[in-house]
């Protein structure tokens, strides 16, 4: 079976046994404080474990690609060295949502592996739950019965907790599993050792490749746990390692699902896969890496310098310094591989191939600078090492954090040089550096205090701004120190952040007491929407009455619906490759990243105004449609966001159908006219193939707009109000120009005139050409005449004290034959003569100047410099 079929075939069996395939899951998360990335494929249903949302089918199927790459779960230091882990793999599932359980879980996870996968089943053994004291769990004596049902019982094996006893993260939905294991091992090494005893033991040919989660608990904050309202099944199988098995390969990399891309690799190094270690680990980290950075792209997570971004900026860099180090990639390359590797999740993953060009670009770039930075940290490791007997550990975390240099390239440049690294020096530097981050980022939140058990989201926000509601629960979370409060109500008009929109903010006034809390601000959380206040209402049971900030929602409300037609509007300008890379709206503004390779042109920004002010006086009415099926909106058209997870149904938001059609969540205003004038503020770069539109409307268009033009009126009134004032200002401005150049020659040639007078003046002392005398000319010009006299006298011994607009300045030359012969130093003099005008200076020996404060010292600065010239001169 090619792995396509192999796809295919577990969504054809699970659909047969009555579950709807749904799509994946973006691999980014956006509404999870616990998650960055998707990583496992029960993700997208936590709220439905946790009681917080509805399931809208029983059982659902489907191959979700997940990360793991940071948190609980992180394979990252694996990839590439082992064959079997990946930092982007798929995850095929099932799922029952309260409705199947263990016994149909079970049989068949053994069917579709025994009698549609027809694997050996001789070479395969279960796990089960030993159970655990701690958490007072017992043995899972009912998987095991069912087990018993399909495999001899000698295959059967109890596991502890860990291997287990599955957990999302800290916190959370979890459950006892059963994994499936499969020995790979030949025949020959079958008989020597029984593959029973390589279960669990990290054996690269014994692995588990399906896990049977059977959740029921509720990971509490202080580790205990609460069953669940339901017991559902969340299975997750390693795509990737099931083809290995099927296709009888010892490693995942040597598959149909890696081949062409380490194939590609192979024939651009010009290094045969399989020739040496280092290469074949080079080869299978690139191939494995530019699969999770390009998904993560496509799923709308840039690389950047913090957070998710920064994840994805390391594995990039991890994939780039591997290729630039074993493979002798100077050049950047892997971004060359995202075509065939968009061609190869065609019709499973389309988001990759649709947005090709964006993520290769971002790729591309990346790649060229990191490779900079690179050969910046070698050459800044050479010189280091050329000092030093030990890389310490300062440094070496220095190349990691401020180069990116993994610390296994550390040490292998190190041993090239006979050095060694100071480990425990960069692990200490690293653990700060965590911890430094961990207390700036730190959120500590308490369980939630539940009130009352029902159906909490309800969000009547689209058509009212205040509502009756209860609190159903809350907590109390902590972060930087300060102590805040979510709430869950029982209906809310309160937005949540969302789609860009900022959350909405208002109060809660208590029924009973008039008690007023103010909500500071409102976010959505898995499937609840949470609303931030600084306090509790001292009464927690009684009546409420929720009440959104008008004002402000009216603005965003604004500021939103225009974000909708300026996209519409690049489109049309700019062609159909904009799309939405990121948004945000709120009262004062909006901005608007979209992907497209070039600065937009002056003429580009006022056509998008244009239109975009046309739609506001063509004050079309808002179509807001809820519940439209996704595929039927997606066939009519509808511009839907990459990395953005729908539902099946979703709200379609429409200003002339022929104009902008969004799926969209957002609130907006009832006809654009509403929105009264749009003004783009600025545009620019923020990253690699992503522009940044920012801009105004309405009050604050008509403000900026105020703005501009009593400024305009303030200039013309300086001008005295000419009839063209662009003409006016042009011809002044030519004026001050021809004016300065007037002034400039006149320096000149008074310059040149008073070289004259100076050389005249000039005496001679006992070999020196002295002169010492007050110019009241500008710096520059006094600076020009020094040089003038320093290259025309010999022996020359210059002072020239000069006085402009009250500031006293003072110049000393040396000719280099004075500095030689008798040592004087103009800068010393310098100094000494800028006492008698409060100033210093300094400069070099022949050449020195100094300010002051004081300039009636002027005239005593030159005498002193006669008196040093007469003892000087006397002496010698
Ligand atoms: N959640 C379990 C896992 O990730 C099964 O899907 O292994």
């Amino acid at each position: 079976m090619t792995s396509r079929e192999i796809r295919d075939a577990f969504l054809a069996f699970f659909k047969d046994k009555g579950h709807q395939i749904v799509p994946s899951a973006p691999v980014v998360i956006k509404n999870d404080p616990t998650l960055m990335f998707t990583n496992a494929g029960m993700n997208q249903f936590k709220d439905i474990f946790l009681g917080d949302a509805h399931a809208s089918y029983p059982r659902v199927a489907d191959t979700q690609r997940c990360l793991r790459v940071s948190g609980k779960h992180n394979d990252l230091e694996e990839v590439g060295i082992d064959t079997y882990h990946h930092t982007l793999f798929e995850m095929l599932g099932n799922w029952s949502f309260g409705d199947y359980f263990k016994k149909e879980a079970i049989a068949w996870s053994w069917e579709l592996l025994t009698g549609v996968y027809n694997l050996d089943s001789d070479r395969l053994y279960v796990t089960v739950f030993e159970g655990d004291k701690g958490d007072g769990l017992p043995k899972d004596e009912e998987a095991y019965d069912f087990w018993k049902q399909v495999v001899p019982e000698d295959r059967i094996l109890f596991g502890n907790k860990k291997d287990n006893f599955w957990e999302m993260g800290d916190t959370g939905p979890c459950g006892p599993s059963s994994e499936i294991h499969v020995d790979c091992r030949p025949d020959s090494e079958r008989r020597k050792v029984d593959g029973k005893a390589l279960v669990n033991a990290d054996h690269p040919q014994v692995i588990e490749i399906w896990n049977l989660v059977f959740m029921q608990f509720n990971r509490q904050k202080d580790g205990s746990l609460k069953p669940l309202p339901a017991k559902h099944v969340d299975t997750g199988m390693g795509f990737e390692r099931l083809v290995r098995v099927i296709q009888g390969k010892v490693s995942n990399y040597d598959t149909d699902v890696f081949q062409p891309i380490i194939g590609c690799i192979a024939d651009r190094a010009g290094i045969r896969y399989g020739s040496s270690e280092k290469t074949d680990i080079a080869m299978r980290v690139m191939a494995d890496h530019i699969r999770a950075v390009s998904f993560a792209i496509a799923d709308g997570q840039l690389p950047s310098n913090n957070k998710a971004g920064y994840v994805i900026r390391r594995i990039l860099r991890r994939g780039v310094r591997y290729a630039y180090t074993f493979l002798h990639f100077k050049e950047p390359f892997l971004h060359e591989l995202i075509p065939l590797l968009a061609k190869q999740f065609e019709g499973v993953f389309d988001e990759l191939i649709a947005q090709q060009d964006f993520v290769q670009k971002v790729v591309l770039e990346e790649e060229q600078s990191f490779l900079r930075t690179l050969v910046a940290g070698v050459h800044r490791f050479e010189s280091y090492a050329a000092e030093y007997q030990t890389i310490s550990g300062d440094f070496a975390f220095e190349l990691y954090d401020t180069f990116g240099f993994p610390i296994d390239l550390t040490e292998l440049l190190a041993r090239e040089k006979g050095l060694s690294v100071d480990m425990f020096g960069f692990n200490r530097a690293l653990d700060e550096q965590k911890n430094r981050s961990r207390a700036a980022t730190a959120i500590d939140a308490d369980d939630w205090v539940v009130l009352r058990s029902e159906e909490a989201i309800d969000f009547v926000g689209y058509d009212r701004l205040y509502c009756e509601t209860e609190i159903v629960k809350y907590r109390k979370i902590t972060a930087k120190g300060k102590d805040r409060y979510q709430l869950v109500l029982g209906i809310t008009p309160f937005y949540a952040e969302g789609g860009g929109q900022v959350g909405d903010t208002g109060f809660l006034i208590a029924a009973g007491n008039h008690q007023t809390i103010a909500v500071v601000d409102t976010k959505r959380e898995n499937g609840l929407i949470v609303h931030y206040t600084e306090e509790l209402p001292s009464d927690l049971q009684g009546l409420f009455i929720a009440k959104v900030d008008v004002e402000k929602r009216r603005d965003t409300e604004a500021n939103h619906s225009a974000t909708h037609l300026l996209h519409a509007a690049l489109k049309q300008v700019l062609g159909n490759h904009v799309n939405q890379k990121g948004s945000l709206v709120n009262a004062d503004y909006l901005r608007f990243d979209f992907s497209h390779f070039a600065k937009m042109s002056e003429e580009e920004l006022v056509q998008v105004e244009r239109i975009v002010n046309t739609k506001i006086r063509e004050n079309i009415s808002l179509k807001e449609e809820r519940d439209v099926p996704f595929q039927q909106a997606i066939d009519a058209g509808v511009t839907a966001l990459f990395g953005e997870k729908y539902g099946d149904n979703v709200r379609v938001i429409t200003f002339d159908r022929e104009f902008s059609r969004e799926l969209c969540g957002g609130t907006h205003v009832r006809a654009t006219g509403q929105i009264g004038f749009f003004k783009i503020t600025s545009e620019g770069a923020v990253a690699a193939g992503v522009r940044r539109i920012e801009a105004i409307t309405g009050s604050e268009a008509e403000r900026f707009v105020y703005e501009q033009s009593n400024t305009l009126n303030k200039l013309r009134g300086i001008l005295n109000n000419p009839k063209d004032f662009v003409v006016a200002l042009d011809r002044l401005l030519e004026e001050n120009n021809s004016l300065k150049k007037e002034v400039e020659q006149a320096l000149v040639e008074k310059a040149h005139q008073l070289k004259g007078e100076l050389l005249a003046k000039s005496e001679d002392i006992n070999g020196v050409k002295a002169i010492i005398a007050r110019v009241d000319l500008p710096s520059e010009a006094v600076k020009t005449l020094s040089y003038a006299l320093k290259g025309s006298v010999d022996n020359l011994f210059l002072v020239l004290g000069a006085e402009v607009g009250g500031k006293p300045g003072l110049t000393v030359v040396v000719s280099e034959k004075l500095v030689k012969e008798r040592g004087w130093n103009a800068a010393t003099i310098v100094q000494e003569l800028a006492k008698e005008i409060s100033g210093g200076g300094g400069g070099q020996p022949f050449y020195a100047t100094a300010g002051g404060k004081d300039a009636s010292g002027l005239d005593r600065a030159l005498a002193k410099a006669k008196a040093f010239l007469q003892t000087e001169t006397t002496a010698s």
